[in-house]
């Protein structure tokens, strides 16, 4: 098992070179780690390298990170198509290979045959159960979920996934490297559908759609609901500091008033599955519930990133915000 000392710079291997791999792997080059990262084909690796490079030049753009120390963390990545190679020496691997468990399952026996039952074997999926990924390891205990939120060298949060037969060892060794790289991780002890953050997700966006098909509020009024109200304030303040904020009492109140009342659909919203039919599959068609056109989606990414990186400045001036003992 990794010691505390080796947590800090110890080699990883990324595998897997897609929207994730390539930006989990700038991730631990920038907090100093050694990186292999591996795919098949040299084209995912050419293209992961160029995203890594596009990342950065925004993190400078906004002083984020100094175009020196971004130089000399791509310098740490080193790209192979060798499964084998990328593995070498590992001490930590995270998996970012499509979401199917018919490849997870033969890749994680292979990670499991190759490297030493100390190398901790994690995964990103997004909704796999971690035990079912393990299935195939003879040593399951190493094995655990690390579910990182798109785009991966933006979002805080990380997800530390124990499933049924991980090692305590595991968990903690995987949740001291996510603090060490500068992520906020959440250990989650039961190896659930959608694990937390996906639950939390979806568990609101069941209201969203209820509300907006009974025609409570618009769509476009419900996300400004979201962003200007209580994501604007989640940000800061959680639901049970709120409760405390606001008073227990009333607090309870509420929930037992509206609780009964909310939406306990189970079916998906029709939305999208109308969309779906008319071929609106959203910005990569140039329409989904909204239009875009020419230019829109960069500017929109741009914007998102932009207000992420800014609100990433405000983590670093109140770090008691990422943990609420500092
Ligand atoms: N995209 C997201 O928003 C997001 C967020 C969180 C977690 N995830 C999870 O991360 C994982 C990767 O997702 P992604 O969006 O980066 O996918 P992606 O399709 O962008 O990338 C997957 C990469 O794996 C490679 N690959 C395919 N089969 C392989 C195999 N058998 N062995 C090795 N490499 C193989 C592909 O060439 C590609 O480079 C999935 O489990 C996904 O659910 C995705």
């Amino acid at each position: 098992m990794m010691s505390d000392n080796s947590t800090a710079k110890c080699p990883v291997a990324v595998v897997g070179a897609g929207t994730m791999g390539a930006g989990i792997a700038q991730i631990f080059a920038q907090a100093g780690h050694p990186v292999r990262l591996q795919a098949r084909k040299r084209e995912t690796l050419e293209a992961a390298l160029r995203r890594v490079r596009v990342n950065q030049d925004e993190l400078i753009r906004h002083e984020l990170i100094a175009a020196v120390g971004a130089e000399a963390a791509r310098g740490r990545i080193t790209v192979t198509q060798d499964l084998k190679e990328a593995l070498a020496g590992a001490a930590f691997v995270s998996e970012n290979i499509p979401e199917r468990l018919d490849l997870k399952q033969p890749l994680f026996a292979e990670l499991d045959r190759i490297t030493p039952p100390e190398t901790i074997l994690s995964t990103n999926t997004s909704s796999l159960p971690i035990t079912q990924v393990a299935r195939d390891t003879k040593h399951p205990e190493r094995v655990v979920g690390f579910h990182w939120f798109n785009p991966p060298h933006l979002i805080p949060l990380v997800e530390v996934i124990r499933g049924e037969r991980t090692s305590d060892e595991a968990m903690d060794a995987t949740y001291r490297l996510a603090r060490a790289i500068g992520k906020s991780p959440i250990r989650v002890q039961k190896d659930i559908p959608g694990f937390v953050g996906n639950r939390l997700q979806r568990a609101l966006e069941r209201e969203f759609f209820y509300l907006e098909r009974i025609g409570a509020c618009s769509g476009a009024d419900l996300e400004v609901a979201l962003k200007q109200g209580l994501g604007f304030r989640w940000s800061v303040v959680g639901p049970l500091e709120h409760a405390d904020l606001a008073g227990v009492d009333t607090h309870a109140a509420t929930v037992a008033l509206l609780f009964p009342l909310l939406s306990n659909d189970t079916a998906p919203p029709p939305l999208f599955a109308n969309l779906a039919a008319q071929g609106r599959l959203g910005a990569k068609t140039g329409g989904g519930v909204y239009e875009y056109g020419p230019g829109d989606v960069e500017r929109i990414l741009a914007r998102r990133n932009t207000m992420l990186i800014d609100f990433i400045k405000v983590l670093r001036k109140h770090p008691s915000l990422r943990d609420p003992s500092e």
